[in-house]
């Protein structure tokens, strides 16, 4: 039961959302480890105890519609076994999976051997349980399979993006962990390895990836490639762009008939949520832009209606950092998300939290005169999670005045939570780190842009979420 106050909280946010009035600059400052990567002999990077044991265990949706899972891992010593044995009772694997195995050179570094694993047909709302690794260093772990693809599926997504591997990186995943997420939505910026020289590169993504197996063995994350995973570094020989981070962490990209493992789309529950690259081609024609092109054709809001977009760098972005660099994308993308009514795009690369009104800047062109975004009803509410905390520090300085498009934004590190209810409401949350005041953070309730206004959301109200609604307090029905 949420309490009067939250709800009271949910009606003033929510007011600002309806009326458009000016935007909230907190001046909430909160204390900070220093930003620096946690030392190599750190507990948070411990390695599994055994020989050759399976380390960096991490999972991603191996599908289109989530009965199927992609599991990876790594083996230090020699290659050893790439199954994975699987079941629904704990120590009980009735299944097995044979994987893949390769390895990779950056500069000096020689990676450990990357085992990738497809499990599919699994069954929906399930809790699987998994063991890899041989004889004695064999590993156990858990994962849950989301509900059918339904349009009232209830499903909690965390949004995490920028995290490294600093204290406060560490912070923002204890504090993911206990959010009650059920897949993280990751926008791009994973392991910062790149501000390390030589072999140090791919010891940092050894680190990172034992750092995020905490969360990342037990659940999904869906990855969104960022800037830092570039790694174009000619100095070393090394001009191959994403190599590390293509070889670590693979996505389901043939299920949505995607050419390229840096852009894809998947459906979880009610979700159907589109996979961006910031630094692909994006312009008419390319790959990417016919691939998005055809994807959002195939969004049937009947049966996902929560249409959520990843992207690293954002669109909406008042910082000083980074201020505009999504300007390229937005003139190609933006009256298409306008067009298919996305519910929200979440995106990384800025240091702080930021969240817009709907608003668009579609009637803009170089010649039209309209240089301004205006109230959109049919846009969505762009959400800027920058905040996980790697060794780069905050982006702490906002423009001033706030623009009118920027509702909501403060330089702290934390997380985000988004809790669909049904196909009408979903519960936005963004959770700073460290509160110890009391300090409102962002939370609102998301209306679907598809069943939640018009026609369609008067006739749910008739029916079958009357008593939903009846039960909501006055502030929430005005
Ligand atoms: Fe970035």
């Amino acid at each position: 039961m949420l309490s009067n106050r939250i709800w009271l909280l949910f009606s003033i946010l929510l007011s600002f959302v309806h009326n458009g009035i000016a935007g909230l600059t907190s001046s909430f400052i909160r204390s900070e480890w220093p930003s620096t990567d946690i030392p190599l002999d750190n507990e948070a990077f411990a390695l599994p105890k055994g020989y050759n044991a399976p380390q960096q265990v991490h999972i991603t949706q191996g599908d289109y519609d989530g009965k199927a899972v992609i599991i990876s891992w790594v083996t230090p010593d020699e290659p050893g076994s790439s199954q994975v044995r699987y079941g629904i009772s704990e120590g009980k694997y009735d299944f097995t999976a044979k994987g893949t195995v390769k390895n990779y050179t950056f500069h000096n570094y020689k990676s450990g051997y990357i085992h990738k694993c497809l499990v599919d047909g699994l069954e929906y709302d399930t809790k699987y349980y998994y063991e890899i690794g041989d004889h004695d260093s064999a590993r156990k772990f858990w994962f849950q399979t989301p509900p059918r693809i339904d349009p009232d599926a209830s499903y909690k997504f965390g949004i995490i993006g920028d995290l490294g591997q600093t204290y406060n990186s560490l912070s923002t995943l204890e504090h993911y962990k206990r959010s009650g997420g059920q897949t993280v939505l990751f926008v791009g910026d994973l392991s910062y390895a790149d501000r390390y020289q030589y072999h140090d590169v791919g010891v940092r993504w050894d680190t990172w990836g034992r750092f995020i197996e905490q969360s990342a063995a037990y659940q999904p994350w869906i990855w969104c490639a960022g800037n830092h995973e570039i790694e174009y570094m000619p100095y070393m020989g090394e001009v191959t762009p994403f190599k590390s981070y293509l070889h670590r962490y693979p996505t389901p990209y043939p299920a949505s008939k995607s050419s390229d493992p840096l852009w894809y789309a998947i459906r979880r529950g009610s979700a159907h949520v589109i996979v961006l690259s910031s630094y692909s081609p994006f312009v008419k024609y390319t790959p990417q832009w016919r691939w998005l092109a055809e994807e959002l054709k195939r969004v049937d809001r009947k049966k996902t209606p929560w249409l959520i977009v990843l992207m690293h760098v954002p669109i909406y972005n008042s910082n000083e950092a980074h201020f505009m660099e999504g300007e390229s994308m937005r003139t190609v993308f933006e009256s298409w998300f306008v067009k298919y009514k996305v519910d929200v795009v979440f995106a990384g690369h800025v240091h702080a939290y930021e969240r817009s009104y709907r608003i668009s800047n579609i009637h803009y062109n170089v010649s039209s005169g309209y240089p301004y975004p205006v109230p959109d009803k049919s846009a969505p509410v762009y959400i800027t999670v920058g905040d996980g905390g790697n060794q780069e520090g905050l982006a702490g300085r906002f423009r001033d005045p706030q623009p009118e498009y920027s509702a909501f934004r403060e330089a702290s590190y934390g997380h985000s939570t988004l809790e669909i209810k049904n196909r009408t409401h979903a519960l936005y949350h963004w959770n700073r780190n460290d509160d110890g005041k009391k300090v409102a953070t962002d939370a609102f309730m998301l209306y679907n842009q598809y069943w939640g206004t018009s026609k369609r959301r008067r006739n749910l109200r008739k029916n079958r979420l009357y008593s939903v609604i009846v039960n909501r307090p006055l502030s929430e029905r005005l």
